[in-house]
Parts: C-alpha cells; sequence; structure tokens
C-alpha cells in the first residue's frame, strides 16, 4: 500500500473503497533498486529485544524497547524507505531468496513504524472512513506490531509489476499460499489469520508477517494454525457458535461483515471469552431502529440497520471493563448502521 495504510480484506470486498495510486516497476528493478544502510553499527544490542513480544489490541509496545532495537533501512522498489530490525531484515532477505527460486518476487512495503507515524495513519482513515472502520484496520498508536521493527507488510511484484494495493494483492492466493509456506524456515510467522478477528482484532492480511526468531515455535504456530495469541496463551481458542438464523434482506457476506465489526471491537475487551453471535432476525430491520441510529450518530447517514446478541464470559480481573468479574453475559446487544457504499458501523451497544 502506497500510504502505508492497511485494510481489512473482508470489508473492502464488502465495501468496495479505498483508492490508493498503483506504482509499476519491474521485478528486476525492484530486485536491483533497494538499498540497505545499517542505521547502527552497535552489534552488542544484537538479541537485547524480546522477539517473542506480543504487541496488540490489549499489549503495547514493552518500555525501553526503542533503546534496545537495532534497525536497517532500505529502499523498496516503489523508492519508499523502509526500516526494518536487523535480524528480521536478515531472515527476509533470505525469505526473499528462496521465494525467487520459485519465480515469487515481493519487497516490503511497511515495517517499523514510530508511534507519530501510526498516529498520522489512524488519523488519515479515521477521517477517510470513521472511527469504527480505523479501529479495525489501524492499531491505535503505541499497541501496532509494526512498533517492534518486526512486523513486515509485503507487497507482490508480478510479471514485472508492483501490487501494492490491498484489493489486489488478495486476488493472488496461490502465490501467498507459497509464500505462507515458507515463513516458519525463516522464523516469521502470518498474524492476523483468516477467521481470526475475534482474537487477533482485525481481518485478513496476507501480507503481515512477523519475525519471532526461533524457527521451531514458527513452525509449531504454523502447523496448528493458530493466532500469537493463542500460542502464548492470552485467547481462548475455543470455537465460537455464529448463528445467522433465518435471513432475506442482507446477504450472509452483509452480515459475516457485521460479524467481524462486532468480534473486532470484542477483541479489546481483554480477557473476555466470546462464546456465541446471533443475528437477531429481519424483524429488527425497521425504519424506527434505523431512525434512531442515525439520531445516536446523525454523521452516520445509516440506510440499513442490523441487531445482533452475544454471550461472552469475563476474566477473573475485568480491569477496567465495566463487567462483572467471572460471568456469563447472554444476549448483550450489538446494533450496526451502514450506508449503501459503506461498511457496517457499531452504533449502539449493551443491554
Ligand atoms: N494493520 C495493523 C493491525 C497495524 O496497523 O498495526
Ligand atoms: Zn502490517
Amino acid at each position: 500500500m502506497k500510504n502505508k495504510v492497511l485494510v481489512p480484506i473482508i470489508a473492502l470486498l464488502t465495501m468496495g473503497i479505498l483508492v490508493i495510486s498503483c506504482v509499476s516497476c519491474s521485478a528486476e528493478n525492484s530486485a536491483d533498486k533497494s538499498e540497505t544502510t545499517a542505521t547502527t553499527s552497535d552489534t552488542s544490542k544484537t538479541d537485547a529485544i524480546d522477539y517473542m513480544a506480543l504487541v496488540n489490541k490489549t499489549h503495547k509496545l514493552p518500555d525501553n524497547w526503542e533503546k534496545e532495537l537495532e534497525t536497517v533501512k532500505m529502499t523498496n522498489s516503489v523508492k519508499d524507505e523502509v526500516e526494518v530490525e536487523k535480524k528480521a531484515y536478515d531472515a527476509y532477505l533470505k525469505l526473499k531468496a528462496d521465494l525467487e527460486k520459485e519465480d515469487i518476487y515481493v519487497d516490503l512495503d511497511s515495517a517499523r513504524r514510530s508511534v507519530k507515524e501510526q498516529q498520522r495513519i489512524m488519523d488519515e482513515f479515521t477521517e477517510k472512513y470513521g472511527k469504527d472502520y480505523a479501529l479495525k484496520t489501524v492499531a491505535t498508536p503505541g499497541y501496532s506490531e509494526h512498533h517492534t521493527g518486526l512486523a513486515l507488510d509485503l507487497y507482490l511484484i508480478v510479471d514485472g509489476k508492483d501490487i501494492t494495493e490491498n484489493e489486489d494483492m488478495i486476488e493472488y492466493t496461490d502465490i501467498w499460499a507459497k509464500i505462507h509456506k515458507k515463513l516458519a524456515d525463516y522464523g516469521f510467522i502470518l498474524r492476523y489469520l483468516d477467521g481470526s478477528e475475534h482474537i487477533t482484532g482485525y481481518g485478513y492480511e496476507p501480507w503481515h508477517i512477523r519475525y519471532i526468531d526461533n524457527v521451531d515455535v514458527a513452525k509449531e504456530i504454523t502447523s496448528k494454525g493458530i493466532t500469537f495469541e493463542e500460542y502464548l496463551g492470552t485467547a481462548s481458542s475455543a470455537k465460537v457458535d455464529i448463528d445467522y438464523g433465518k435471513f432475506d434482506i442482507y446477504s450472509k457476506e452483509d452480515l459475516e461483515a457485521a460479524v467481524i465489526q462486532i468480534k473486532c471491537q470484542f477483541a479489546s475487551w481483554e480477557g473476555c471469552e466470546l462464546k456465541r453471535i446471533r443475528y437477531a432476525g429481519d424483524e429488527a430491520v425497521t425504519d424506527e431502529n434505523l431512525k434512531r441510529l442515525n439520531e445516536i450518530n446523525p454523521d452516520g447517514k445509516y440506510t440499513q440497520v442490523a441487531e445482533f446478541f452475544m454471550d461472552f464470559h469475563t476474566p477473573k480481573d475485568v480491569g477496567e471493563l465495566t463487567f462483572k468479574a467471572d460471568t456469563d453475559y447472554k444476549d448483550y446487544n450489538w446494533w450496526l448502521g451502514r450506508t449503501e457504499d459503506d461498511g457496517w458501523e457499531i452504533v449502539d451497544k449493551g443491554y
């Protein structure tokens, strides 16, 4: 992505948005023109960072990370400068060389981002697409894995063309499958798995890979098909029951897109375990309910409404959440609004 902003594909396909200009460049050029410069020569720093550190919606960048971080800077085929943690970059170069043996060409779109850069991306997305959409697409500054320098966003070079747009990249499922197969050999894992939005808090991102340094652990995570959160034991891997019941007004894809919004927001409820999400049915799709959502958020200009119910369980320590500890909650209510050309937004929730 030219503007270094990540967009969940499901939402993209559903909403048909995002216009970022595409820049063409040959694969050969891209390989030749990538340049690397070490930003520090203090090799004693290597290995000082924790390569298994978890940074997600509820775990911020560890303190003093920057002090220990050693990075390199490279220039990609579209002339953007990308900064990457040193060992992660070495591993990436090996992965890239291995992929090229199979005629698969990749380059780095974005890796380490400062908190300031993440804020710029968040502001841009909030302004363009609204707060809910931005929150499920872009990490809150301070909580992006990109701050670590260990998260790398790849883009593809196919037949000499740079494929940098998310909605274009997602089409290349065969290529991504081949890339994903090799990640663990070089100490990388795929971070935002398809179908794990309720755990990671983000939509599927085939391009976002994470360096964890340990090849054996990377292989274990990959072969089990689990998220980093599940491996580290910070998320429940319990199966979530999604019940769409009977529906005529919306398509299954419409309802799935709404569920992803709910799951993404739920992911920031630290320690809560999601049990069930149920579509409330077409009876809730009324003018009266639509009017209510537009009164709550007049800027939304919603033309469609949907209601869902959720069952979840709270942790022993609820922290800042306003729920009772270690309690089953049933039929918690979610109201979503949508315009013709935009995605679902959570407008109201609660009992
Ligand atoms: N798109 C990923 C979640 C980030 O902004 O860090
Ligand atoms: Zn990323």
